[in-house]
This record gives structure tokens, sequence and C-alpha cells, in this order.
């Protein structure tokens, strides 16, 4: 299964690529993970890359898709992948279509995640607190400022995906303002509606 994971930051993109990654054996690709891999080891990409996402801006579309053609040629790969929070923009979007005819594969689905902007910033606002609570660092871009940026970003340049992939068949709406649980299930759903996973065995007698 290749499935794209498209939604507003804080709409559940990697808590769902989490869920459905052990259940159906396939890997998570999240750019935004790779990247804070890469500023935390200050690679050339990371340090690109840091004050970008500090401000909630996008990195460059090449940077993201060299990143990915890499990931996707690795064999764990091979099975399948959930693309979390890549494409982001149409020239990301098109870059992949070549990647993917490239090699002969084909995406099953992309997942759209639907959740309402003061979701969004209390969700955001959540997380960061439990990690504090945890002792651990807070994502620099968990602030109500630069999530407003990011949102923006969200708005005029990943948005335009929702139109790119519905005109290719691709696109699947979920509402993302059911409970995690709900909203994993009605993934499963959908995505065993349109034949992407077996769908699950009812429990044993
Ligand atoms: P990235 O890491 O991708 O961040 P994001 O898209 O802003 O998404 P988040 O991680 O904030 O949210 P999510 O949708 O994964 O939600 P989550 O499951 O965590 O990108 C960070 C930055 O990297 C970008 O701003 C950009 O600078 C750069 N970048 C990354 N990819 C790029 C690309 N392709 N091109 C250019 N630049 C790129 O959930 C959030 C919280 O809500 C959690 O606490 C969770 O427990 C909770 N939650 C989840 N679902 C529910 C639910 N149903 N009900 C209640 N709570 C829920």
């Amino acid at each position: 299964m290749r499935l794209i994971l498209l939604g507003p930051p804080g709409s559940g993109k990697g808590t769902q690529a989490q869920r459905l990654v052990s259940r159906h054996g396939i890997v998570q690709l999240s750019t935004g993970e790779m990247l804070r891999s890469a500023v935390a080891a200050e690679t050339p990409i990371g340090l690109q890359a840091k004050d970008i996402m500090a401000n909630g801006g996008l990195v460059p579309d090449e940077v993201v898709v060299g990143i990915i053609s890499d990931r996707i040629e690795q064999p764990d790969a091979k099975k399948g992948f959930i693309l979390d929070g890549f494409p982001r923009t149409v020239p990301q979007a098109e870059a992949l279509d070549e990647l993917l005819k490239k090699k002969h594969l084909r995406l099953d689905a992309v997942v759209e995640l639907r959740v309402n902007e003061s979701a969004l910033l209390e969700r955001v606002e959540k997380r960061a607190e439990e990690t504090r609570a945890r002792g651990e660092e807070v994502r620099v871009d968990d602030t109500p400022e630069v999530l407003t940026k990011r949102l923006a970003q969200y708005r005029t340049l990943t948005e335009p995906l929702i139109h790119y992939y519905s005109e290719r068949r691709k696109l699947l709406t979920v509402d993302g303002m059911m409970t995690i649980e709900h909203v994993t299930r009605e993934i499963n759903r959908i995505l065993s509606a349109i034949g992407a996973v077996e769908p699950k065995a009812p429990p044993a007698r």
C-alpha cells in the first residue's frame, strides 16, 4: 500500500500514520521527522532547514523531494509506505508522480484529514504542555504564533493538493474531529472499500 496523509498541522497525520504502520506492516515516511533529525544532527540540510521550520515556513521543494526520493529507495519501503507531511506543494506532488511513474509504482490513495482551526490550536497547545510535563523539549514550532504561520502556509501552498488529487480520483476525505480510534477505523474502512487493504477479520466467536 502506498498512501499519502494530507492535513493541516495538528490534524493527526503522525498519529494515524503510526497506527496504520503497525497494522499494515509498512513504513511511515515523515518529512517533518526527517528534517527535525537533520536539524538535531546539524547536517547541511538541517542547517538549511532550521530557521525555516522554526518560523513555520516550508523547506525548499528540491530539498524535500531529494530526501523522499532517497528514502523510497530503501529496502524497508519496498512493501509500501505512508507519506506523512509530503507532498506539501503542487511541485512536490508532481515530483512524486514522476518518481512513482519511473518505478512503475501506483499510489493507492490520499487521505485528507479535516479538522477545524480551533481544534488544531487546542491539540498543538496540549501536545506542547504534555511534552513539557514529561520534561522533554517542546517543538520550536508548537507555539500559537508559529502555528498561525504554519496554517497560513497550509492554506496557500498545500490545500491546492486537495483539488490536485481529487482530479486524479485519489482523494478520500475523513472527518478528523472524531476520536483517534474512530479516525483510524474510518481510514481502514475507506481503504478496504477501495481494495487498498484487506478488511479486518471479525472477532472469533
Ligand atoms: P511536520 O512535522 O510534518 O508538522 P505538521 O504538518 O505541521 O504536523 P504536526 O506534526 O504538527 O501534526 P500532525 O498532523 O502530524 O498531528 P499529530 O498526529 O502530531 O512538519 C514540520 C515542519 O517541517 C513544517 O512546518 C516545514 O517547515 C517542514 N516540512 C515538513 N515536511 C515538509 C515538506 N514536505 N515540504 C516543506 N517543508 C516541510 O497530532 C497532533 C496532536 O493532536 C497530538 O498530540 C495528538 O495526540 C493529538 N491528536 C491527534 N489526533 C487526534 C484526535 N483525533 N483527537 C484528539 N487529539 C488528537
